[in-house]
């Protein structure tokens, strides 16, 4: 029944504030058709293949106290931790050896990572690996640091913008917290000539049907080369302890309308949709998203980067994870390659 409107998408035409409004409400009715169409269209770009990039949680300080994540600075349940420039690298080279060829340096809003301790830690990786990538996924920080740490050789940023509503920003976070700046943030990554990533939590509280309208707009407007998006999934030392999480159904549903309306993007299936349903990530695959960001960090760390409970992954070592990933990813007709897997400009 609104068939016409994916093939709208297929065909690269803009939908309008409406049409998203309806397909996202009717969604019951075209979600196989839209997981579907966004395969095929991601098969045409990308192929089957799927990328993996090598997350390594570097610290879970963080001076931000945003009311959803489990490291925000105001939980005091939690034992924190940091990783040496050392041992950073290090885990970049048991990531070499399984197959990674992009590592993502993430962590929380940590004032001990200079500019000059980061770009330590990614020239690092670079001058030994030459044949690799790197994201950073560290927060907002200053125009002139993204620029040192571009010059260090960082390929890639993510920062998800969270939500692309000023009001409902304030309601996920505290009034310190800027939505104006983060959004400066985004532009400046671009302008610096990062792959940039943005993205939001499927289900945030207080978050609407029109609020996700309005990010299928948002993400157009955009256009990065990387949407991360995931369920919120409430932690139980935050303020938002006693909401529910959100759906793994209707982020599936929106990793298709992303993939459509951004053909070229590259689409994490996260893991926080494979922790609220345990075929999530394939279920994510089967939608039209080609990357998986499995974990690299010491497992004696891993409980501790807690953003969410009951978090996937936390007791097993990479390899095992990459044992795992590989035969679930063979049953969505995709196949993990041992690639950069960098953004297909288009020509
Ligand atoms: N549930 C789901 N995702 C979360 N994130 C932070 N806290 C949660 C949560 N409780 C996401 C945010 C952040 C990314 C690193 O993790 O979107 O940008
Ligand atoms: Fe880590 Fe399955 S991906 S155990």
């Amino acid at each position: 029944m609104y068939k016409h409107l994916i093939d709208k998408l297929e065909k690269e035409e803009k939908l309008s504030f409406e049409e998203y409004l309806t397909l996202i409400k009717n969604r019951e009715s075209v979600r196989e058709y839209a997981a579907e169409r966004a395969r095929e269209v991601r098969n045409r770009i990308y192929g089957n293949q799927v990328f993996i990039r090598g997350l390594i949680e570097l610290s879970n300080y963080c001076k931000n106290n945003c009311y959803y994540c489990g490291i925000r600075a105001g939980n005091t349940q939690l034992e924190r931790y940091r990783l040496t420039v050392d041992e950073i690298i290090k885990c970049a080279d048991e990531g070499y050896s399984l197959g990674f060829r992009t590592f993502v340096l993430q962590g929380g809003e940590d004032s001990y990572y200079t500019d000059e301790k980061l770009c330590a830690a990614i020239k690092g990786i670079k001058e030994k690996y030459h044949d690799c990538a790197v994201t950073l996924s560290l927060g907002e920080r200053s125009f002139d640091s993204y620029k040192a740490l571009k010059e260090a050789g960082a390929d890639r940023y993510l920062l998800r913008h969270e939500t692309c509503n000023k009001e409902h920003y304030k309601k996920l976070h505290p009034e310190n917290m800027s939505f104006d700046n983060r959004i400066k943030c985004v532009e400046n990554l671009k302008e610096l000539g990062y792959q940039v990533g943005v993205g939001f939590m499927v289900g945030s509280p207080y978050q609407t049907d029109e609020d996700l309208a309005n990010e299928m707009l948002f993400l157009k407007r955009i256009n990065p080369q990387m949407v991360g998006i995931g369920p919120f999934i409430p932690h139980k030392d935050t303020p938002f302890k006693d909401y529910q999480s959100g759906t793994a159904e209707l982020t599936v549903f929106l990793l298709s309308l992303i993939r459509l309306s951004l053909p070229r993007v590259l689409l994490p299936a996260t893991t926080a949709l494979g922790t609220v349903d345990f075929s999530g990530r394939e279920k994510g695959i089967n939608a039209g998203a080609n990357v998986l960001m499995p974990n690299l960090s010491p497992v004696s760390v891993r409980e501790k980067y807690m953003l969410y409970n009951n978090k996937i992954c936390t007791g097993e070592e990479a390899a095992q994870c990459i044992g795992c990933l590989s035969r679930r990813v063979e049953s969505t007709l995709c196949k993990i390659v041992t690639d950069r897997g960098d953004y297909k400009y288009g020509i």
